[in-house]
């Protein structure tokens, strides 16, 4: 509260009140003392006329002087920050009065204006913190400004306020940077490589900022890792050459055996027999190699979509079990189906979830001791074991248990099984058919419908395959 009283004797020391109150009178002066020589007053009454004269000055220049003290203290107040309230103050001058609403209303502006911005950044640093690529801001001397959370969890939390040079051991990069900071050029990009953290091979995009000024940010460099990408195209040409390779080894023998039916085996009745015999079977591991290779592409390309429908989990094990019978009675397998009672239907694409259980019991019954049982047991579970990818569900799921007997898998076979074209080399050896593509489509699947598979094996239980699948997606 302004309280005049109090602060009567407020203006400060080195205030200049007492010079203008006497310059203010000066004029005064002069005419009391040529009044004086012209002896038209007295000395003592120009003596008092003065002294009222100087009265009247400090009474009429007080209160703008003690008024304008106030409106700079309140100034210098509101510059530093300080919370004031200056409706409170009761001020006596019209002019004052309206400077101080001026000053008043100019700070609920920039008032309004700094939280604008301050939510302005907030929000900003959010964005930039959702972005998948590190990005960094830099000053002129190469010292970071800030970074985003994909640049903290890559290069270390304490990166801010370390200089560039200290976080990237590439030469190239280094001298991309300094020519943006010198403005030699406004931006550029590289692809460069990086030891630290790890062996990378990185993209990257550095800019000049628009806004410069002196000791803020100047530059924004942005990166992205090629690792990845680098790595996602090798597994798409070694796919294209693993596919190849399969495919030419039947045809290589069938065209083998063209050959020698045409010339040597021409007229042999009995070599004519076996030759036509080895060619059905291997025009039939392409057909199959092939309708697998067209599945897993149908299956790729609608890995990203929700499976639509619903299945029921139980009617489908019943229909495989029709479907494989006649291959298990050759290998003396019976199939068994066991589930739970209630078990509820799933929301799955019915065709996909099928075709997971055919292939995994049909690896049972081409993998387990002859003379044994298939077990396909259906129950409901909790939850879903957890994985490193993120799709798979948690939450309730329906499990589907494929077991059969036969000896232990090892476990450096078992981290391999769902690799694409991965055969275990004595099933190789026993000459057991396959293309090496049954797992790996089965896992696709499971994981579109945002689900996971699991294998466990022992020399006592044989191996189990577990298919979850969460009742909803
Ligand atoms: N139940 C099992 N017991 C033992 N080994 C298995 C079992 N299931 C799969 N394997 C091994 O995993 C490999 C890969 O299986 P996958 O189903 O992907 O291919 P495949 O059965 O060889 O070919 P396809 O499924 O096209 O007929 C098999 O070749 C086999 O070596
Ligand atoms: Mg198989």
């Amino acid at each position: 509260m302004f309280e005049r009283g109090r602060n009567l004797f407020n203006i400060e020391k080195n205030s200049e009140f007492a010079i203008r109150v006497l310059v203010l009178s000066i004029p005064t002066a002069v005419v009391f003392v040529m009044l004086v020589l012209l002896e038209l007053i007295s000395p003592m009454s120009a003596i008092i006329s003065y002294a009222s004269v100087i009265i009247f000055n400090v009474l009429l220049l007080f209160p703008i002087t003690f008024e304008m003290q106030q409106i700079k203290r309140y100034i210098t107040k509101l510059s530093t920050g300080e919370d004031v309230n200056g409706k409170a103050m009761t001020l006596s001058e019209k002019d004052a009065k309206e400077i101080v609403s001026a000053i008043n209303a100019m700070h609920s502006f920039w008032a309004h204006k700094t939280d604008i911005l301050e939510a302005q950044t907030i929000s900003d640093t959010a964005v930039l913190d959702t972005l998948p690529d590190p990005i960094m801001m830099i000053d002129r001397a190469g010292n970071i400004l800030g970074a985003n959370l994909s640049a903290r969890t890559f290069l270390g939390k304490n990166i801010t306020d370390k200089n560039i040079d200290r976080v990237f051991d590439s030469n190239s990069f280094m001298e991309a940077v300094s020519r943006v900071l010198k403005k030699e050029s406004a931006s550029e990009n590289l692809i460069f490589y990086v030891k630290k953290p790890v062996d990378q091979k990185l993209y990257a995009h550095i800019k000049q900022l628009p806004w410069l000024s002196k000791g803020r940010a100047v530059a924004v460099i942005s990166l992205y890792d090629l690792t990845k990408a680098i790595k996602i195209e090798k597994m798409q040409s070694d796919f294209v050459a693993n596919a190849s390779h399969e495919l030419r080894t039947p045809l290589s023998i069938i065209s083998g055996f063209i050959e020698t039916l045409q010339t040597s085996a021409k007229d042999d009745e009995a070599a004519r027999e076996s030759f036509l015999k080895i060619m059905a079977e291997q025009a039939e591991y392409m057909s199959a190699l092939i309708e697998n290779l067209l599945s897993l592409s149908r299956i790729e390309m609608e890995q990203d979509q929700k499976p639509e429908g619903e299945a029921d989990v139980v009617k489908l094990a019943e229909e495989v079990q029709q479907a494989l019978s006649l291959k298990a009675e050759a290998r003396e397998i019976g199939i068994k189906v066991k589930n739970d009672e209630d078990i509820p239907m799933i929301n799955a694409d019915e065709r996909q979830i099928k075709q997971i259980i055919q292939n995994l019991t049909d690896n049972a019954i081409k993998y387990g001791v002859s003379k044994s049982d298939v077990t396909i047991k259906i129950s409901t579970a909790e939850s879903i074991p957890p994985s490193k990818s993120y799709k798979v569900r948690s939450g309730p799921a329906v499990a589907i248990a494929i077991n059969n007997k036969g000896p232990k898998i090892t476990p450096e076979n078992l981290a391999r099984l769902t690799e694409r074209f991965y055969r275990m080399q004595e099933h190789k050896d026993l000459n057991i058919k396959g293309t090496g593509l049954g797992l790996s489509i089965a896992k696709q699947i499971i994981l579109r419908h945002r689900g996971n598979l699991t294998v466990t094996s022992n020399s006592y239980n044989g191996t189990t395959f577990t298919i979850y699948l969460p009742q909803e997606i």
